[in-house]
C-alpha cells in the first residue's frame, strides 16, 4: 500500500465508512490542500460496532463513495473487505483509557477500542505524514490524538470542523436512516447545542445550568429520546463549574425514530464565538 505513495512527499489519509458526504468531502478537500497524495479509506469496521447496532445495515454505495472521494480530491481510495483487515487469528486491540471512557465509551461498551484499532491499523498500512478527522465525532478525535501520542505514531492529526446542513442537522451517513420528518425532528439536537453555546457565550459558567438549558429544548420534541448531554473540559469529564479553555465543548447523544445521533459545539467567550458561525475552528 505505502510502498505506491512513496517519494511523493507529504501523504493525506482520511479514515471513513463510506457513504460519502459533504462532511467526509470538506476532510477530502482538507487533505487535498494539505498534502501531496491523498488516501481516503472506505471500510465499515466490523469491530467499533456492538451486537444489537447497525453494521448488518450500514449503508453502502462504493460506486458512488470513490466518484465523491475522487471529485474532492482522492488519489486512492483504499476499501479492504473485513477478512484483509481481520484475517483467521487476529487477536490485538488497542485500548485507549481514560477519553475512551465517558459518553459514548459508556454507552457502547468496545466501540472505541474497535476504532483505536482500525485507526492504527489504517496509519500503519498507509503511513501518512497526516491524518484527517471531523470534529462531529469530538470524543473519537480525542481518542485518536491521545493514541498517536501514547503510541508514538509519526502522524500528525488534523481535525476539521462539522458540516452542517441549512437547518443545523450535522450531516451523517447516519441519517440516510431518517424520513424527512425526522430529520427536522433531529434538528433538537443542534438547536440545544446551540442554547447552551449561547448561554456559555453570556457568561454562564455552571455546568448544571448549562445542562438544563440544552435538555429543556431537546425536550421540547416528544420525538427526541436524550441519551446525554454534557458539558466538557478538555479532557471530556465534567466540572462543576468550567474554567475557561479552548477546548471545552457541549455533547449531545440522542435518538430519533430509534436512530442514534450525536453532535457537539465549541464553548467560546462572546469575543470569540461570533454566533452564528458556531463551528468556527479553533
Ligand atoms: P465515518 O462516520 O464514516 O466518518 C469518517 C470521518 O468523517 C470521521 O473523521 C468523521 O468525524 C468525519 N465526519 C462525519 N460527519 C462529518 C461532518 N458532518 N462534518 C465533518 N466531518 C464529518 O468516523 C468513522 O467513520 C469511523 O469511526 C472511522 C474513523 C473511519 C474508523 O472506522
Amino acid at each position: 500500500m505505502r510502498a505506491a505513495l512513496d517519494g511523493r512527499g507529504r501523504v493525506g489519509l482520511v479514515p471513513t465508512m463510506g457513504y460519502l458526504h459533504e462532511g467526509h468531502a470538506a476532510l477530502i478537500r482538507r487533505a487535498r490542500q494539505t498534502t501531496d497524495r491523498v488516501v481516503v479509506s472506505v471500510f465499515v469496521n466490523p469491530l467499533q460496532f456492538g451486537k444489537n447496532e447497525d453494521l448488518g445495515r450500514y449503508p453502502r454505495d462504493l460506486e458512488r463513495d470513490l466518484r465523491v472521494a475522487g471529485e474532492a480530491g482522492a488519489d486512492v481510495v483504499f476499501h479492504p473487505e473485513p477478512d484483509l483487515m481481520y484475517p483467521a487469528g487476529f487477536a490485538s486491540t488497542v485500548q485507549v483509557a481514560g477519553v475512551s471512557e465517558p459518553l459514548d465509551g459508556a454507552a457502547r461498551p468496545g466501540h472505541f477500542a474497535g476504532v483505536a484499532t482500525v485507526v492504527l491499523k489504517l496509519l500503519n498500512l498507509v503511513q501518512p505524514t497526516q491524518a484527517f478527522f471531523g470534529e462531529k465525532d469530538w470524543q473519537q478525535l480525542a481518542v485518536v490524538r491521545r493514541m498517536v501520542a501514547d503510541l508514538n505514531v509519526p502522524a500528525e492529526i488534523v481535525g476539521v470542523p462539522t458540516v452542517r446542513a441549512d437547518s443545523g442537522l450535522a450531516l451523517s451517513s447516519r441519517n440516510s436512516y431518517l424520513s424527512p420528518e425526522q430529520q427536522a425532528q433531529a434538528t433538537a439536537l443542534s438547536a440545544a447545542l446551540r442554547g447552551v453555546q449561547e448561554a456559555y457565550a453570556a457568561g454562564e459558567r455552571d455546568v448544571a445550568v448549562l445542562k438544563r438549558i440544552g435538555l429543556d429544548i431537546l425536550g421540547r420534541d416528544s420525538a427526541v429520546q436524550p441519551e446525554y448531554l454534557s458539558v466538557v473540559g478538555p479532557d471530556l469529564t465534567e466540572p462543576a463549574v468550567l474554567s475557561a479553555h479552548p477546548l471545552n465543548r457541549v455533547l449531545v447523544a440522542a435518538r430519533v425514530g430509534g436512530v442514534r445521533l450525536i453532535d457537539n459545539l465549541p464553548l467560546l467567550p462572546a469575543s470569540a464565538s461570533g454566533l452564528g458561525r458556531a463551528d468556527a475552528p479553533l
